[in-house]
């Protein structure tokens, strides 16, 4: 396990760890080319096989600011499968942080799934609440007797989304233009809590429009989210001005295929026909409803002759 005490920085750690900047791949598929269009992926899948795409991004800066206060314990919350438990776990390890998960459901335990199991051979605490603990605590987390006992921790939410994901998703906007040469005329990803999009929104001019795949059902609660996040964060990491204010952005809000984590049998046969022709994977729950989509609408959402870039969030377990 590398300690952040060590000599080394953070910064380098992080160099040696992550794959960065995440490579920035060619969608070959004439139907894109027959309409001038260009697709390229972002595949922050690649960033690291454990703590892949925008878990990382949306984690860096909470990270690097617990390090700087001296903080050295993490508590976080999430179910069983969690994508972000799991990035968290690993992050952990890597980093040096003692890490605290409060996982929902007070009859699981350490072998009640993958994910578990996983983050509990990283080293992470599991503590195990019932779903009304767990609902009162995503409500009212100060006034939580659980959180009040990790007083001297770093609290960050459920999906890992705070002010400070922000920049740190804000980065791999910065390596998307500094790749391209130029900024694309579409970013699309998939929206769970909405911190990804809203970093991509807070780091993009007007020039781009970022379109969002929602994953969950009834998810327009999410855009009061956006709002909020926005207006949290009006400085990136590098101290330039995040715009707010542009707002050039849209949500499709009916491809989430039943709901979070549900599934139709067109996605499923999509995801497994798309996978078997190109040379990489997405998964059915974040970057196969964006995917499908994006092949499903582009005619309708995005103009001829664009450039584009799909962001592959990750998701996919070693
Ligand atoms: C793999 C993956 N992709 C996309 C998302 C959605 O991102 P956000 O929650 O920032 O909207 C998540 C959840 O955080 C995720 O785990």
């Amino acid at each position: 396990m590398t300690d952040i005490s060590a000599n080394i920085t953070f910064a380098e750690q992080i160099n040696q760890i992550l794959t960065l900047p995440s490579p920035l791949q060619k969608l070959n598929d004439d139907k894109f080319l027959a309409h001038g269009m260009e697709v390229f992926v972002k595949r922050d899948d690649l960033i690291h096989p454990e703590i892949s795409g925008n878990k990382w991004r949306k984690l860096k800066y909470n990270l690097l600011d617990a390090q700087k206060q001296g903080i050295r314990q993490i508590v976080t919350f999430g179910g069983a499968y969690s994508n972000h438990i799991y990035a968290t776990a690993a992050a952990g390890k890597y980093f040096g942080f003692e890490t605290v998960g409060i996982i929902r459901g007070d009859e699981l335990n350490e072998n009640s799934s993958e994910t578990l199991r996983f983050a509990s051979k990283c080293g992470m605490k599991l503590h195990f609440v019932t779903r009304t603990e767990y609902r009162n605590l995503r409500e009212q987390p100060d006034s939580n007797s659980i959180i009040q006992s990790y007083r001297n921790a770093r609290i960050i939410p459920e999906g890992g989304t705070t002010p400070l994901s922000l920049s740190g998703v804000g980065e791999m906007v910065d390596e998307i233009l500094q790749q391209f040469g130029q900024a694309p005329d579409y970013i699309l990803c998939p929206v769970g809590t909405a911190g990804t999009i809203s970093g991509i929104i807070a780091n993009t001019n007007s020039q781009t429009k970022v379109i969002g795949v929602c994953v969950l059902k009834n998810g327009q609660y999410l855009l009061n989210e956006i709002d909020t996040l926005l207006k949290s964060n009006t400085m990136s990491n590098d101290g330039r001005v995040l715009n707010p204010a542009i707002v050039n952005y849209e949500i499709l809000w009916n491809e989430n295929h039943g709901g979070y984590a549900k599934k139709t049998p067109e996605l499923i046969d999509f995801v497994s026909k798309f996978n078997a022709v190109h040379d990489f994977e997405i998964e059915p729950i974040y970057s196969g409803k964006m995917f499908f989509a994006f092949y499903k609408h582009f005619l309708e959402i995005i103009k001829p002759n664009s450039k584009v870039v799909l962001i592959h969030t990750g998701g996919l377990r070693p």
